[in-house]
């Protein structure tokens, strides 16, 4: 059978990270016995590594600087089986670097430094749409022009829209966005855009009403961390509860969680397989530390389906 082709027009960082026994208060010098790493990250490249891992046909659009790190990331790609003929170098800004703070609890806190992922054109993204893709995929750690441009050019092609609503900006022009497959905020991103911070169901509900208000999609899928998530279609919901995991770090698994949700809707057809399918993914990644090697394989993910009971 033909893998679905998604291409992924987003971020690529390396990750910087911190591991904390706990975040300095303002004006305060800590000394921590913690840890620090680079690891491969940024929400775009977290996306494309997720779907290629769990068995789509990965084509990713970004920019790199000219650098060692945009260098070492791209050879990851490469290793990964990802389609990176749509990566661009560029020569005047450095690769996108994320700072990042993981505290005990798994609870982490991000810098992104864009650098230049901030300069993602018209023209790389015209290039990219020629790898005809079954689906676009987007979040917003890319500029506001880039995201807008992408998308338009899917829709005039018919080719479905999947918008990962991190990080959120609360002026992004939501109105501006042609009609979405799915728009998929987490919790603190829906609270930015609606004010309605989504703690239980009918706050989700009121939420999520209030996105169908800001921007046209089929679905709306809030992202409610340890809670699982919550798909309304602008008639029927759905709470899909997560699975019961020990969280070593939560870094990456909303990316992991919306790249599978498009991967097993564009396999399925079925929204809510794809939620629970989605659950599974995000579950395995907070019990690994990183963003990158949190991913879970295809493998990993049956495995798990079929220990836990997940579509019975
Ligand atoms: O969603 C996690 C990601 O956010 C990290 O990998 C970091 O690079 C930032 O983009």
């Amino acid at each position: 059978m033909r893998k679905v082709r998604i291409l992924t027009v987003s971020s690529a960082n390396m990750d910087f990270v911190m591991n904390v026994s706990k975040v300095p208060a303002g004006g305060e010098t800590v000394q921590d016995p913690g840890t620090y790493s680079f690891i491969p990250g940024g929400k775009g490249a977290n996306a494309a590594v997720a779907i290629q891992r769990l068995g789509g046909d990965s084509v990713f659009c970004t920019r790199l600087g000219n650098d060692s790190n945009g260098r070492t990331l791209k050879a990851i790609y490469e290793s990964e089986g990802i389609d990176t003929r749509f990566i661009v170098t560029d020569s005047e800004s450095n690769t996108g670097l994320a700072a990042i703070m993981v505290e005990p609890s798994g609870q982490n806190r991000i810098i992104v430094f864009p650098g230049s992922n901030s300069k993602i054109c018209e023209k790389d993204i015209k290039d990219a749409m020629g790898c005809l893709p079954d689906a676009l995929f987007m979040q917003l750690e890319i500029s506001e022009s880039a995201v807008l441009t992408a998308a338009g050019y899917a829709a005039e092609k018919g080719i479905p829209i999947f918008l990962d609503a991190g990080p959120a900006r609360r002026d992004f022009p939501l109105d501006k966005l042609p009609r979405l497959e799915v728009f998929s905020p987490n919790e603190t991103e829906t609270e930015i855009f609606t004010g309605i911070k989504p703690s239980n169901p009918d706050a989700c509900l009121k939420a999520a009403i209030a996105l169908s208000e800001l921007v046209d999609a089929h679905y709306y899928v809030i992202k409610l961390g340890g809670r699982g998530c919550y798909i309304y279609d602008g008639k029927y919901y759905y709470c899909l509860p997560t699975y019961d995991m020990p969280v070593v770090d939560t870094t990456a698994a909303g990316d992991a969680f919306t790249s599978a949700l498009t991967l097993e809707y564009l396999r399925s057809g079925d929204m809510e397989r794809a939620g629970k399918y989605a659950n599974a993914v995000g579950s395995l990644a907070v019990g690994v530390r990183g963003a990158m090697p949190s991913i879970p394989t295809e493998a990993a993910v049956q495995k798990f389906i079929k220990a836990v009971g997940v579509f019975d």
